[in-house]
């Protein structure tokens, strides 16, 4: 493999004549010297390319090269003259791999971020969102590695299901079906039987139920895959098909579940802090000051804990600020989220015990019949980052729950037996991957964290 331009910056000067490829960045023209800053998304910083004109001798070819033109640029490594690179490329010879034209979108300027969402296909050239996706590279692997680590197995769990996890409805219907002539049964009803998989199926808004029972063979399990939700929520930390990892943990109550989440988030953010500085001091400058000194003082101090009931406790003393006051029993929404974990913690906090009526199904019953074993992570700046729960082990309460919910027990038949063959306490959780690489980057818009983002009325490119 050729070197990039990153593995060229941090060389040594050398007689030997190197090659560099590239995109343009910028160009500024003197009379008797030309530097290009030459970038290969492999840094935030590209690298010089000097090239002296008599020399060189060769301004025809030069006044091709413009801004986002592909170039292959040979020559030797030199101590830079200038203060702020080590080295630079003393240019030997040029070569235009690609030109561009001057309706490059990416010209010079400064662009905003809802710009760069219309050009979705070259936004990565810029130093933002290229420093982002590196970021998400990084992340992917330190999650693998923390739970390759840690004694789990990855499991691929199917992204076309027919149960709905969460039981809330927000599923992406599949269907090979002419919608423009459905096919019915004599009661007028959607003859699925003709489908492709003879039922009605949909994408998975979560891999969790069939993770369960892979947990309940393997011990540890995590998932780290695509996943959708029809939800029609038009906020800047929503996405209709977003990353999730969900780890699951069997002979493993809620507070190991807790402490997972905890060493788990820690881990992921020392990693990225430790792996990706140059990108880190960019987000720190340009995106949001003082991101790193709180992401180190978040891996440093334990992350606060609290019942949903004391969370309710505390927000109810200041109802009149929230747009939707709370009592016990309402739903905690961003608002809620923020004041806890900025004003009243000012660290994470793991909020558990939920009421059963604001949870999924699945959650362990509390001995009180009222609340669940449920948690959510909050984070300030973001509020819910994670969210998960021991899970319900006892085949008839959790039968219970499906009836008194409204679900058909006939959807789940497979995730309730394995609670009759050798059940064991189990717990597990979900990380929005987005919402982590959110939380690091600093980055306020989820779209601007996915290559591609999929939300209501936009499924572009
Ligand atoms: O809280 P959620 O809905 O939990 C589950 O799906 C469980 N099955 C997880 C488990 O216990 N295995 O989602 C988990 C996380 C949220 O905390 C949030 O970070 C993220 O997924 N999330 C979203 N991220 C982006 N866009 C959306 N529409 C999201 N919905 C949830
Ligand atoms: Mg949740």
């Amino acid at each position: 493999m050729k070197d990039r331009i990153r593995e060229i910056l941090s060389s040594v000067p050398s007689e030997k004549t190197i090659k560099a490829e590239g995109w343009v960045r910028t160009k500024r023209d003197s009379k008797n010297v030309c530097f290009l800053e030459v970038n290969d998304g492999s840094v935030v910083k590209g690298l010089q390319v000097v090239i002296d004109k008599a020399s060189f001798n060769n301004d025809d070819l030069l006044s091709q090269v413009t801004t986002g033109t592909a170039v292959e640029c040979s020559g030797k490594l030199v101590k830079s003259q200038g203060g702020s690179q080590a080295v630079e490329l003393a240019l030997e010879d040029l070569k235009i791999v690609g030109t561009c034209p001057s309706d490059y979108p990416l010209q010079k300027k400064r662009h905003s971020i809802e710009f760069l969402r219309e050009i979705a296909y070259l936004r990565p050239r810029t130093n933002l969102i290229g420093a982002v996706m590196r970021v998400r590279s990084t992340l992917s692997y330190a999650i693998h590695t923390f739970f390759q680590e840690n004694g789990f197995y990855y499991v691929n769990t199917p992204l076309i299901t027919t149960s709905d996890c969460e039981g809330a409805g927000e599923t992406f219907q599949v269907t090979t079906l002419d919608l423009d002539n459905v096919p019915k049964t004599k009661d007028g009803s959607v003859d699925y039987d003709k489908d492709f998989f003879s039922k009605k199926a949909s994408l998975t808004v979560s891999g969790q139920l069939e993770g369960e029972t892979y947990a309940l063979a393997l011990k540890n399990i995590y998932t780290f895959g695509p996943t959708f939700r029809a939800e029609n929520s038009n906020t800047t930390r929503h996405l209709a098909e977003f990353w999730m990892v969900e780890p699951e943990m069997a002979f493993c109550d809620l507070e190991g579940d807790e402490e997972t989440a905890e060493a788990f988030l820690k881990y992921i953010f020392s990693y990225v802090l430790e792996k990706c500085p140059e990108e880190m001091e960019f987000f720190d400058n340009f995106v949001l000051k003082g991101n790193i000194e709180t992401l180190r003082h978040v891996i440093d101090s334990p992350f606060a804990r609290m019942t949903y009931t004391d969370a309710i406790k505390e927000l109810e003393k200041v109802n009149s600020q929230f747009d939707f006051p709370v009592h016990w029993g309402s739903d905690i929404q961003t608002e809620h989220e923020k004041y806890l974990t900025e004003v009243v913690c000012k660290s994470p906090v793991i909020v558990t015990d939920y009421p059963k009526e604001i949870k999924a199904f699945y959650m362990k019953m509390n001995e009180d019949g009222k609340t669940v074993r449920g948690m959510d992570v909050l984070v300030p700046r973001l509020g819910e980052i994670i969210g998960g729960s021991e899970r319900e082990a006892d085949y008839d309460k959790l039968l219970g729950r499906i009836n008194e919910l409204g679900l058909n027990p006939k959807d789940y038949w497979w995730y309730l037996e394995t609670r009759r063959f050798g059940s064991v306490p189990h717990s597990g959780f979900g990380l929005g991957f987005e919402r982590a690489i959110q939380y690091v980057t600093g980055v306020a818009n989820i779209r601007d964290v996915i290559p591609y983002p999929r939300y209501v009325r936009s499924a572009d490119f």
